[in-house]
């Protein structure tokens, strides 16, 4: 496609193509707007498309050309888009005229130009595509942003601008959405194929979702930006390998961008050909049945032509944290062996820590059952904190350590509660924990690491033996 400038007014040179909101492409290429061709074609359908020609000028400038550009031609308000090293044109022209953009997306913006702008200042919604790590942390300070993985192609470009433009990309926190998403706990899978150049391909998903049972059909989505992404479209299948509890570096691995993962790891080829992980709880070799674009993911649906499966414990994942079954049954069998088992939780109400009252003068323990009479239980802990009024919902193991000195196992959870009755339980801030009045070090360290992993939103999971300083986090 050949465009031919036009000049306005005063002076500034544009190409224009398409009917209905504006769209202001910020074009620092010179005359040459083939390299925008396909987008601008894609958007000119349902937009008016202008290209700015700005060759050669500092942001401060090409802000003011783009103002006068607008002016001439009567537009008041647009969507600015811009490519690469232009995001720092765009940028000055959306904070010296807010009013005049309705939404700015900067494609591949390089990092010099958002450290030197006032993101904070911008009002309108923006989207970024790029690498996520090297840009959230510019996104943040963007009060509406979003960020995109990439987009591999013109045409991709041009489809996430229509979203864009049409208001369907949600103005969500996608950071917010993510963590959303994952209170769904899942297992972990990795999902691999042979490709075609006959080196094997493979990463870690938890989208995995059983589909169909006649015929047998299994799905797993791959972001698109995922290096093996094109291999696996085009692949003639793929394979879902289950990773049992012990696999957890296995995940690690695979959701890292290292070329060489099969190189770490011991598998075989499947019946269908698809690489097989040794050790994995189960796996399902599959021929490629359909393939569907969904917003920034691909849906692969396999037909599946080979499984099997093992009585492994399987591996799961929630919050941003791996989960063993392994763990929660290591819990039962300590409590079972040791002599005396204490149990006790970590209850949040209304964002406050609950403890009780102890039997020291001004003492605070955290609700526990076991350290005198009976072994402690998750129903003894449950009626004690009913005497008190709470109605506790116990999650998550938090800690399982043993105390040495008493061979004593204490376990604990995570939990919330309802309060019913005023009296003995005090509610504490998590920045203001009274930590002088609690009974001993194992109790402080542990709500000191729980407090800061309440912050991240991302509790561990922690085992060993207090005392010796062996409790380590399972992740
Ligand atoms: C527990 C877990 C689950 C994941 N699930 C998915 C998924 O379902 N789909 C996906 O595309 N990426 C998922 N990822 C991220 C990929 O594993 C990661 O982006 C990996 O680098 C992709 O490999 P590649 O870029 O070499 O193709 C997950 C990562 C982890 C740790």
């Amino acid at each position: 496609m050949v465009y031919s400038s036009k000049t306005t007014g005063s002076g500034v040179r544009y190409i224009e193509k398409g009917a209905g909101e504006a769209v202001l492409l910020v074009h620092g290429g010179g005359e040459d707007a083939q390299q925008w061709s396909v987008e601008i074609e894609g958007l000119a359908v349902r937009h008016r498309v202008i290209v700015a020609v700005l060759a050669d000028l500092t942001p401060p400038e090409a802000s003011g050309t783009l103002r006068r550009l607008l002016d001439d031609l009567a537009v008041p308000a647009v969507t600015v888009v811009s490519r690469a090293d232009d995001a720092g044109a765009a940028l000055a022209f959306t904070l010296a005229h807010p009013i005049r953009v309705r939404r700015l997306a900067l494609i591949a913006p390089p990092l010099e130009s958002l450290v030197a702008a006032s993101l904070e200042d911008i009002r309108c919604p923006v989207m970024m595509t790029g690498d996520a790590s090297s840009l959230e942390r510019h996104l943040a300070r963007v009060g509406r942003g979003r960020l995109h993985p990439s987009p591999r192609t013109p045409v991709e470009t041009g489809q996430l601008l229509q979203e864009f433009l049409s208001g369907r990309l949600s103005s969500f926190d996608p950071r917010e959405l993510r963590t959303a998403f994952g209170t769904f706990m899942t297992g972990v899978t990795i999902v691999t194929t042979a490709g075609t150049d006959g080196q094997p391909r493979g990463f870690t998903a938890n989208s995995f979702t059983s589909l169909s049972i006649e015929p047998p059909l299994l799905l797993i989505c791959i972001g698109k930006g995922a290096a093996s992404r094109e291999v696996f479209e085009s692949a003639r299948g793929f394979a879902v390998n289950i990773l049992s509890e012990h696999q957890k570096d296995t995940s690690v691995l695979f959701a890292s961008k290292r070329p060489d993962k099969f190189q770490h790891t011991t598998w075989r080829p499947g019946p269908f050909g698809n690489p097989l992980i040794d050790g994995a709880a189960a796996w399902f070799d599959c021929a490629r049945h359909q393939v569907i674009d969904a917003g920034d993911h691909i849906i692969l649906i396999g037909h599946i032509e080979a499984f099997s499966y093992t009585d492994a414990n399987p591996l799961g994942y929630a919050r941003g944290g791996y989960i063993t079954l392994g763990l929660e049954q290591a819990a039962v069998n300590a409590a079972s062996s040791a002599s005396r088992t204490i149990v006790g939780a970590i209850l949040e109400s209304d964002n406050r820590l609950v403890l009780l009252p102890d039997h020291r003068p001004n003492g605070l323990s955290l609700p526990e059952v076991g350290r005198s009479g009976a072994s402690g239980s998750a129903s003894r802990l449950h009626a004690l904190l009913a005497q008190d009024g709470i109605d506790a919902t116990l999650g998550f193991l938090f800690a399982v350590f043993e105390n040495p000195g008493s061979g004593e196992q204490c376990i604990y959870y995570r939990g919330e509660a309802l309060l019913h009755a005023r009296g003995r339980p005090v509610l504490a801030s998590f920045d203001d924990i009274p930590w002088d009045r609690l009974p001993d070090e194992a109790t402080r360290s542990m709500l000191r690491r729980y407090a800061a992993e309440r912050k991240l939103g991302r509790f561990k999971v922690y085992s060993g033996d207090h005392r010796q300083g062996t409790v380590r986090a399972v992740e």
